[in-house]
């Protein structure tokens, strides 16, 4: 088949059959299909979408580019939690060791920062000493032993995704939601799970704008997964604000340790305890689902998920005192205040811009290839509908290096509303598909 009769159909809104989309990711990968013509498929199926048939034969194949982890080796049911990308967004260093601590295997195949995302590998790795570069025998182990370890996507592991992925970001074909769901569940499903909870944000701070592309996102995903008989669920959740104050790698870590002794911010903890409980039920620990709920809140506040995240860093490599030591984290040199230019309430704190900011200071990257810096971010004083003064603290820039402070303190300051109203309240979780 010719690849320029699967551009033409895709371009035209025809479904391709199972081989044709197995011909585009075999030639892609292995060098035949070049840059110019990927780019147009790509591009056409941004235009034209994917029915749901052509998006698993997608995922499928994508997973077949490369191995698949064995965990079959490793006790109990295997699940995972992801999420599409947020600002602030800790949750897997809360939900993840709520959950092993409750008995569900939780074998974290964890990013990195993009763009204005965070990544909870860096966060992580702001960790003197943490590794987050396991073997697949040290993986493997670990989870035998302490039931959560955390690595990173290896070259093995849909190596598909990885030359699509950066075709998409040189040719602005991301934001398509059956490259999105395929992508993302293309490296879950080449991790040897049973079952994966889905974080799909929705907002100004996400991919997904829209919460009927969220829907559409995570219905897709759902349907890949089951499509693949592994039990797939998926929250929609708000990012229209930064989830909790603090963004920025060894910031964030400083609430997980708050969060996991039961002082964090109450949207942070309600996510987190909900997001370890689906895990506990999907990972067949209880019976039902509100069982799962007490039965994660109990591990929160019998501290057993802040033990266990201090054994799994250790594991690691890394030193757990910094949970209880916050100065044993690497700290920023330089603070910058940023204040309320009238008195108000807080409509809406851009998680965008708050993200751009915070990465534009060090703590996130442009390109794969550029370094961060652990100790920076923005500590959030104020949360949407909390009322400020004129001259009120809204937040804080943390930073170790003066080059662009002053852009990035323009930023955060854009990124706050204030109306002379109390805004409506907003849910945090607003569905759950599957
Ligand atoms: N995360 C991924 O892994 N892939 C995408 O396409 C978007 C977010």
């Amino acid at each position: 088949m010719r690849t320029v009769d699967l551009i033409h159909r895709k371009r035209d809104g025809e479904e391709l059959s199972s081989e044709e989309i197995a011909a585009f990711v075999d030639g892609y990968t292995n060098g035949t299909i070049p840059d110019y013509q990927a780019s147009a498929f790509l591009m056409a199926v941004f235009f034209s979408g994917m029915t749901d048939r052509e998006v698993s034969s997608l995922t499928e194949r994508m997973v077949q580019s490369g191995e698949t982890v064995d965990l079959s080796s490793v006790p109990g049911v295997k699940v995972d939690k992801h999420s599409t990308g947020g600002v602030g967004d800790k949750t897997s260093l809360i939900a993840a060791p709520l959950a092993a601590a409750a008995g569900v295997t939780v074998p974290m195949i964890s990013g990195r920062a993009l763009g204005h995302t965070g990544g909870t590998l860096d966060k992580l790795e702001s960790i003197p000493g943490l590794r987050t570069d396991l073997t697949l025998d040290e993986f493997r182990q670990q989870l035998a032993q302490h039931q959560l370890a955390f690595i990173g996507q290896s070259a093995e592991i849909a190596p598909a995704d990885a030359r699509i992925y950066a075709l998409r970001d040189a040719t602005a074909t991301v934001e398509s939601i059956p490259l999105i769901a395929s992508s993302i569940m293309s490296k879950k499903l080449a991790a040897g799970l049973d079952a994966i909870i889905l974080d799909v944000k929705v907002g100004a701070g996400a991919f997904m704008k829209r919460q009927v592309d969220a829907r559409r996102l995570a219905q897709m995903m759902v349907g890949i997964g089951r499509r693949m008989d592994k039990r797939v669920q998926a929250l929609i959740t708000d990012m229209n604000q930064p989830l909790g104050y603090a963004v920025g790698n060894a910031l964030e870590v400083m609430e997980v340790s708050q969060t996991l002794q039961n002082a964090g911010p109450t949207d942070l903890t309600r996510l987190s305890l909900e997001l370890a409980a689906r895990m506990i039920h999907l990972g067949k620990v209880t019976a039902t689902l509100d069982e799962a709920r007490e039965l994660a809140t109990k591990k929160l506040l019998d501290g057993s998920g802040y033990r266990k995240l201090k054994e799994v860093i250790a594991a690691q490599g890394g030193n757990p005192a910094v949970l209880d030591r916050f100065e044993l984290l690497p700290n920023a040199t330089g603070a910058r205040e940023i204040s309320s230019p009238r008195p108000g309430y807080i409509s809406a704190i851009d998680a965008e811009y708050i993200g751009q900011a915070s990465a534009m200071i060090g703590a996130g990257r442009d390109t794969k290839e550029d370094s961060i810096d652990p100790a920076v971010g923005v500590i959030l004083e104020v949360k949407v509908g909390q009322k400020v003064d004129a001259g009120g603290v809204l937040c804080r820039l943390y930073y170790t290096r003066e080059d662009n402070v002053d852009e990035a303190a323009q930023l955060v300051e854009d990124a706050f509303r204030i109306s002379s109203t109390a805004p409506e309240s907003r849910e945090l979780i607003l569905e759950v598909v599957g």
